[in-house]
């Protein structure tokens, strides 16, 4: 998978899905700051996961420009969502869920059998995108965020059998 775009039929594509490339990660880190506050990855973090992990790096931008990203890892037997955000001024746009067609299109496209992801147990937003797509609760990760001590919520969907919540 190289790029994907969004288009209304016979209109200029809405956005376009990309690998970030390395040139791309001072921008993710100065909007984890802005976006994450305390719990934001460093760009220490970023830059080694991104030279070093079993990740993959998505970004999604607005007319070329990024407005938001995704952080996959698969270690040929979890198929992980790390990371998800897009930027305030371009929320409730569909981005979010362009994104998490994407991240659903690669763990289907891997084979995995199932998907996770961790999420704060008060973020209703975000609850709401993965519980669309399917996702159910699993378990509680007591104090997983820090330094604020948030409680995390581990969901998962099975991927066989997995129709898009239209
Ligand atoms: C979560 C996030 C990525 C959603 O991005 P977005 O581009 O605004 O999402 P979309 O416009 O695609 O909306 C997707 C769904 O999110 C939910 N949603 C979006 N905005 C919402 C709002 N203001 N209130 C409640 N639910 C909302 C809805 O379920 C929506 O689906 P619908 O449009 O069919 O109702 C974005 O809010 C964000 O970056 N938040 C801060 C970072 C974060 O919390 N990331 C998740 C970490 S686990």
């Amino acid at each position: 998978m190289t790029s994907e775009t969004g288009a209304d039929a016979g209109a200029a594509p809405a956005w376009t899905i990309r690998d970030l490339g390395e040139e791309d990660l001072p921008w993710m880190a100065d909007q984890e700051v802005r976006m994450f506050g305390a719990s934001a990855w460093s760009r220490e973090l970023i830059t080694h996961d991104y030279l070093y992990g079993l990740t993959r790096y998505r970004g999604i931008a607005l007319d070329g420009e990024l407005v938001g990203y995704a952080v996959y890892g698969y270690d040929g037997d979890a198929f992980h969502l790390l990371n998800l955000a897009v930027a305030p001024e371009a929320r409730g746009r569909g981005l979010g869920r362009a994104l998490m067609d994407d991240f659903m299109a690669e763990a289907r496209h891997e084979g995995a059998p199932d998907a996770w992801l961790e999420v704060a147990v008060d973020n209703e937003v975000a609850l709401a995108l993965y519980r669309a797509y399917g996702f159910e609760d699993v378990r509680v990760r007591r104090k997983y965020y820090q330094p604020e001590g948030l409680d995390a919520l581990v969901m998962r969907v099975q991927l066989n059998g997995y129709e898009p919540d239209a």
